[in-house]
């Protein structure tokens, strides 16, 4: 099929490029020229596993190219997919600002049938607002079909999660759009929702809002477990094995970030009470998330009593591995709070050091994270990379000032701790060791 993705960013280079490789013409529509040429170069612009092979793989074989001509991509297209940003506003609304600016500017071009797909993520509604664009901006009303088609990518395994994801939901008004959507998925042999667009809009949300409200309640159980001596990680387990619950996202931490989870358990809880629904249960999700992401300020301050002109070691600053994505991350709020305490602070992350020293200026980077650790008085694990499992706690301990370690991802082993020393050692519902 011939397609059009308007939009390179994070959604929009995954889809252009999945779609493919599954024998389909693809047109992603770009406005960022700094990034069009990195593209057009084979030069990945997020770090993705997997993109730069496929991005120079679909570069070669032309099934992919990249543009900056809007009216080009939609005349030589019978789908197009808008993937451009729905950021948060101020009072928790979503923004659809870029997608109605790009529906006002496909509109002259749409002269024949076109179907047109919001892979963005929009509020319930959208779909059926963008059909009353289009005709308002002169489109024949039987020259298109509006889709609402969302994504439930993970960051770090987007691609696999396009060519071999749980589920496509597919929201269409019209047999046509069914029928073309039908077709244009099949080749991926995933289960398919076909639903009314009001449904797929609101199953994105509920999707994003349900995990996060595990990863919630998992961490006030943790926090619950270290007051009477349980241990959340044989309690995740153990709930793990019932297959009504599964086994993920139970992992307690000092709560979810990124691109999607905040934003979206807000906005649902926005657009809810724009409808005259509370949801209780997604408000209450938000709170403990805002409270547990500044969790080790908290318990250092019950240590030291007074902060002020410590040092503190922030190792990880992602808001989860495999990622450079700094977006909603802990470490920013923790970060934040440590320095409105006066606090000093040292950071690594084996990633991301350049987008984060426009944000905190004056704090230390270090290159490693035995240098990190040195002369600090405590320690904060915010982010599980794998080499952070693997941290020499003997010699953690001889460079600290004092050994305090807070690990925020319950990444360490309670015997290895024991072992080594330190002077006090605080988990997410695993116990605390105070020497
Ligand atoms: C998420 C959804 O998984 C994806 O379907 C949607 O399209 C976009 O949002 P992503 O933001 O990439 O994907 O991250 P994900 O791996 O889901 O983790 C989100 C956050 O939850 C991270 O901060 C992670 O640390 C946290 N998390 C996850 C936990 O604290 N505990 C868990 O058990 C799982």
């Amino acid at each position: 099929m011939n397609i059009c993705v308007i939009g390179a960013g994070y959604v929009g280079l995954i889809t252009a490029l999945c779609f493919s490789k599954k024998e389909n013409k693809v047109i992603c529509v770009e406005k960022n020229l700094e990034k069009l040429n990195m593209l057009r170069n084979g030069t990945p612009t997020i770090f993705e596993n997997g993109l730069n092979e496929l991005l120079k793989e679909s570069l070669s074989t032309n099934s992919v190219q990249f543009t900056e001509n809007l009216e080009f991509g939609i005349r030589s297209s019978d789908i197009i997919f808008i993937a451009v940003g729905t950021p948060a506003k101020e009072n928790w609304d979503v923004d659809i600002a870029q997608v109605e600016g790009v529906i006002n500017q496909i509109s002259p071009y749409i002269e024949k049938y076109k179907l047109v797909v919001t892979k963005s993520t929009v509020p319930v509604g959208t779909q059926r607002y963008i059909k009353s664009k289009l005709l308002e901006n002169n489109v024949e009303r039987e020259n298109f079909d509006v889709v609402s088609n969302p994504e439930f990518l993970r960051e770090g395994k987007a691609i696999y999660d396009f060519f071999y994801g749980d589920k496509i939901v597919i929201g269409c008004d019209s047999g046509k759009a069914e029928e073309t959507m039908k077709k244009l998925y099949e080749p991926f042999k995933i289960k398919m929702v076909l639903t009314n667009p009001e449904t797929a809009e609101l199953i994105k949300y509920t999707s994003n809002a349900l995990l996060s409200v595990k990863i919630s309640f998992m961490n006030e159980i943790a926090n619950l477990c270290n007051e009477v001596g349980a241990d959340i990680d044989v309690i995740a387990y153990a709930l793990g094995l019932d297959k009504r619950i599964s086994p993920l996202f139970l992992r307690a931490g000092i709560g979810y970030g990124g691109s999607c989870f905040p934003k979206d358990t807000k906005a649902l809880v926005k657009m809810s009470e724009n409808h005259n629904c509370n949801l209780e249960i997604l408000k209450a999700t938000v709170n403990v998330n805002e409270k547990q992401r500044v969790l080790p300020v908290k318990i250092l301050k019950e240590y030291y009593k007074n902060i002020e002109g410590k040092i503190v070691a922030i190792l990880g600053l992602t808001f989860k591995p495999d990622t450079d994505d700094i977006r909603e991350a802990s470490s920013l709020y923790i970060i934040e709070e440590l320095l409105k305490n006066k606090v000093n602070i040292k950071v690594y992350d084996p990633m991301v050091t350049k987008e984060i020293k426009n944000i905190f200026p004056d704090i230390t980077y270090c290159d490693d994270m035995y240098e990190c650790l040195a002369g600090s008085d405590a320690m904060i694990i915010c982010t599980e990379w794998s080499e952070f499992y693997n941290i020499d706690l003997f010699k953690a301990g001889e460079l600290m000032a004092q050994s305090v370690i807070i690990d925020g991802r319950n990444i360490l082993d309670m015997k290895n701790i024991k072992d080594a020393n330190i002077n006090a050692y605080y988990s997410i519902g695993k116990g605390n060791i105070k020497n």
